[in-house]
C-alpha cells in the first residue's frame, strides 16, 4: 500500500536524523525517502536544534534544502561529509546497493566517496537476499549510447533507455544533461563483476551498484526500524 510504505519512509528519516550530531557537514541523498529526511532536518534547523551544512545529490533535492533554509556548501577540493544520509532502490544483507532509480546516481556516488559515513534510509521493500531484480541504472554520455546498449545487452543487462516521466517520447535526462539507462539483469550474483566489467565501457559515465560504501541502513521492517550493517 502506497500510503504505508510513505510512513515506512518517514519512519526511517526520523530514525536517521538521530544520528545527525550538531556542527557535522552532511550529504542529502535523492528520492522520496531522503525527502522526508530533508524535511525534518529542516525542521530541526529552523528549530535552532542542529546547526548543519550540507551539498544535495540533485537539482531537486538542492531546491529542498534551500527552501527549507538549510545552509548549502558548493562543490569545492577538500570538502568531505560527516554524514551522508540518502535512500537506495535495493539493499542487501552486506549492504551492497543498486540505487539511481530517481537518476540521481552519479551525484549520490561522488558525494559517498566524500563522505565518512554512508547511512542508507529504506522502507520495507528495499532489503532483498540478492540484487538485480530493480532494474540497474546507468548515467550515459549520449554520443555513446548506441555502443553502451550493445556492450550492456552481451553482459545480459537487457537495457532500456529511460523515457522522460512528463514526456514519454523523449528520453529522461540526468542533472548533467546525460541519459539513463535501465538494464534489466533480474539477478546479480556477483555485482563485484559485473561493476567491473561496466566500467570498462567507454561513455558509460557511472552505474547504479554501490559496492563497499554504505556503512549503515535503517531500514524498516513490521513497523519498526531495524539497523542493517555489512
Ligand atoms: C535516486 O537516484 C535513487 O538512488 C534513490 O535513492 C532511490 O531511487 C530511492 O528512492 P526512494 O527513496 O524514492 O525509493
Amino acid at each position: 500500500h502506497p500510503n504505508q510504505l510513505d510512513q515506512e519512509k518517514k519512519l526511517a528519516a526520523a530514525a536517521a536524523l538521530r544520528w545527525v550530531q550538531d556542527g557535522m557537514v552532511l550529504g542529502l541523498g535523492t528520492g522520496s525517502t531522503a525527502a522526508h529526511f530533508i524535511s525534518l532536518l529542516g525542521e530541526a534547523v529552523r528549530n535552532g536544534q542542529l546547526r548543519v551544512q550540507a551539498t544535495a545529490t540533485s537539482q531537486a533535492s538542492e531546491a529542498q534544502a534551500r527552501e527549507l533554509g538549510i545552509p548549502l556548501l558548493q562543490p569545492r577540493r577538500g570538502l568531505r561529509f560527516d554524514l551522508t544520509i540518502d535512500g537506495a532502490d535495493e539493499l542487501d544483507p552486506q549492504l551492497r546497493l543498486i540505487k539511481g532509480g530517481g537518476g540521481a546516481l552519479l551525484r549520490e556516488k561522488v558525494l559517498a566517496n566524500a563522505s565518512d559515513y554512508l547511512l542508507i534510509i529504506a522502507d520495507s521493500t528495499k532489503l532483498v537476499p540478492q540484487l538485480g531484480q530493480f532494474p540497474l541504472p546507468l548515467e550515459v554520455v549520449p554520443f555513446a549510447l548506441p555502443w553502451v546498449l550493445d556492450a550492456v545487452a552481451e553482459l545480459g543487462g537487457a537495457p532500456v533507455l529511460r523515457p522522460d516521466r512528463r514526456n514519454p517520447q523523449e528520453p529522461a535526462r540526468s542533472d548533467q544533461g546525460n541519459l539513463l539507462v535501465d538494464c534489466h539483469f533480474n539477478q546479480i550474483p556477483d555485482p563485484a563483476q559485473v561493476a567491473a566489467q561496466l566500467k570498462t565501457i567507454p561513455g558509460l559515465v557511472e552505474h547504479g551498484l554501490f559496492l563497499g560504501l554504505a556503512r549503515a541502513a535503517l531500514v524498516v521492517q513490521s513497523e519498526q526500524v531495524m539497523a542493517v550493517r555489512p
